[in-house]
């Protein structure tokens, strides 16, 4: 059964983007300055935010020895755990009032699994529908930049990788497209940010972009 939409009060924004993008390190400037703000922010990711979720991410992220993961099955660990932190803590959270800050949602599953692993991007988007009772985001803001320079920078940041970071380089090309095409579909929702730029650079104007589309957001619903 279908939960319905409920998104009376909160703002739920995500990140997205391709592999060291730098998503992360963003969410935690942007979580800070909307709390500056004045506003209760929750911070999350996917896959994860529950543990449920978690345990699921866990799968997913580590190579299971002698047992590949097909790219049907990777999207339903996907869907499942998604299926969980919405009901659990999106929803919860949006319901409450809060600005809800989740880095990656189903925008990383049309680009990963859809235009990276090539599964139907109707079914994918259906199942999500499924999953998450049709819970879209109000703002996106999407890291771009070359694939060459953002694996760079994961290898070099954290030394190791995980299952999907070790696809080949064509994979994340793919993954970008993807991204970059959902965006140039969406362009009022998803905006785009050149992740190529220095971190200051990156967190000022995810900070303008943010504050300037609450301040309009409020007007709208006050
Ligand atoms: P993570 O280490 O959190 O990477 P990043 O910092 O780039 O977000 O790993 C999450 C991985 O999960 C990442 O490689 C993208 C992948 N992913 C999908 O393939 N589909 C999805 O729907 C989501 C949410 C993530």
């Amino acid at each position: 059964m279908a939960r319905r939409i409920r998104k009376p009060n909160g703002f739920f924004i995500t990140l997205e983007g391709p592999e060291g993008s730098g998503k992360s390190t963003q969410a935690d400037f942007l979580a800070v300055a909307l709390k500056k703000a004045g506003f209760q922010v929750i911070q999350t990711r996917e896959p994860g935010g529950t543990k449920v979720a978690e345990a699921v991410r866990h799968i997913l992220l580590n190579p299971s020895k002698g047992e590949s993961i097909t790219a049907e099955t990777e999207a339903l660990l996907i869907l499942a755990a998604r299926s969980q932190h919405v009901a659990h803590l999106i929803q919860p959270a949006l319901d409450r009032g809060a600005i809800v800050l989740c880095d990656r949602y189903f925008d990383s599953t049309l680009a990963y699994q859809g235009f990276g692993r090539g599964l139907d991007l109707n079914w994918l988007t259906a199942a999500n529908n499924g999953a998450t009772g049709g819970l879209i985001p109000d703002l996106t803001l999407l890291l771009d930049l070359p694939v060459s320079v953002g694996l760079a920078r994961r290898r070099h940041a954290r030394g190791t990788t995980n299952r999907l970071d070790r696809e080949t380089e064509r994979f994340h090309r793919s993954v970008r497209r993807g991204f970059l095409s959902l965006a140039k579909q969406d362009p009022r929702r998803i905006r785009i940010i050149r992740a190529r730029r220095s971190i200051p650079a990156v967190r000022a104007e995810i900070e303008t972009i943010v504050l300037n589309w609450i301040t309009t957001r409020r007007g709208h619903r006050s």
